[in-house]
């Protein structure tokens, strides 16, 4: 039985944020596919593309990314100048994204333990429910890659993984309707992608400080061979972390977090 049917596909093509979609039971990965279509000038975008199952999916840093059965695999391929994201924004892109997804889920389960972990995992109750992977396949288009545990089990995962992730259906006791927590995810992230009106980027610049699991916490940061570590003083505008160091402020524009005071196994 395919995990959506064409009832819920409906459901997904009902959603106006998108202009297309396309569904594979099984597929490498749905970033390379998108990366692919990214050619194809007369696409109409935003364009899902949706997966039961990846058997090459891809993390950040060159990592694979482990999925089973019931979690949501998917990529948008955007075009940036469409949604009015202005070049000097683009680095914005993988935090709203993450504000997006988080937005999205959080009405399937309120709790106050979402967070986003900058720049764009999505943590609940300090373990990672979503991964997010951005890719440029060419100047005038964006991929986002959203990996989200919902419904899927970590029986079969690699130990790391077990001990950092959760599933948002272990935490809500029951499985959650899958293509209603897709359509939810889809229809936010229209609302944090777009960069309409006269107060550009201010929406989700506004929810970052509520929700980001690093700021106030000594965070530890690998940006190629450097390394820093400080108290987190949020993000700015642009998307930078702000780092307290003992050796004065830093302002990042990209790395990788590798330890959260407090929270186990950020990597
Ligand atoms: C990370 O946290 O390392 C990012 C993980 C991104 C995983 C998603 S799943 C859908 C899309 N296709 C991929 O190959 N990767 C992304």
């Amino acid at each position: 039985m395919p995990l959506f049917d064409e009832h819920d596909l409906e459901r997904l093509r009902a959603v106006p944020f998108l202009a297309g979609l396309e569904y594979h039971e099984e597929i490498g990965s749905t970033n390379d596919q998108a990366g692919r279509l990214a050619a194809e000038s007369q696409l109409e975008l935003p364009h899902l593309v949706l997966a039961a199952r990846q058997t090459a999916g891809r993390g950040r840093g060159g990592n694979a990314w482990w999925s089973a059965e019931g979690a949501l695999t998917f990529s948008l391929l955007l075009d940036a100048k469409a949604l009015g994201i202005a070049p000097q924004r683009l680095p914005t892109v993988s935090l709203r994204t993450g504000l997006g997804v988080l937005k999205g889920l959080e009405l399937f389960l309120p709790r106050e333990t979402w967070h986003v972990k900058w720049p764009n995992d999505v943590y609940l109750e300090r373990r990672k429910v979503c991964g997010i992977l951005a890719e440029v396949p060419r100047p005038d288009r964006l991929v986002v890659g959203i990996g989200i545990n919902v419904n899927n089990s970590f029986a079969a995962a690699p130990p790391d993984v077990r001990g950092r992730a959760v599933a948002m259906c272990q935490l809500a006791g029951q499985p959650l309707p899958l293509v209603e927590v897709l359509a939810a995810v889809l229809g936010s992230l229209g609302e944090t992608l777009l960069d309409g009106g006269e107060l550009p980027a201010a929406h989700w610049l506004e929810l970052w400080p509520q929700y980001c699991l690093l700021t106030g916490r000594k965070v530890e940061v690998e940006q190629g061979q450097r390394r820093y570590s400080g108290i987190c003083e949020g993000i700015d505008a642009d998307g930078a972390l702000l780092l307290a160091t003992p050796s004065g402020p830093q302002r990042l524009l990209s790395g990788v977090v590798v330890s959260v005071q407090g929270v186990q196994g950020v990597r």
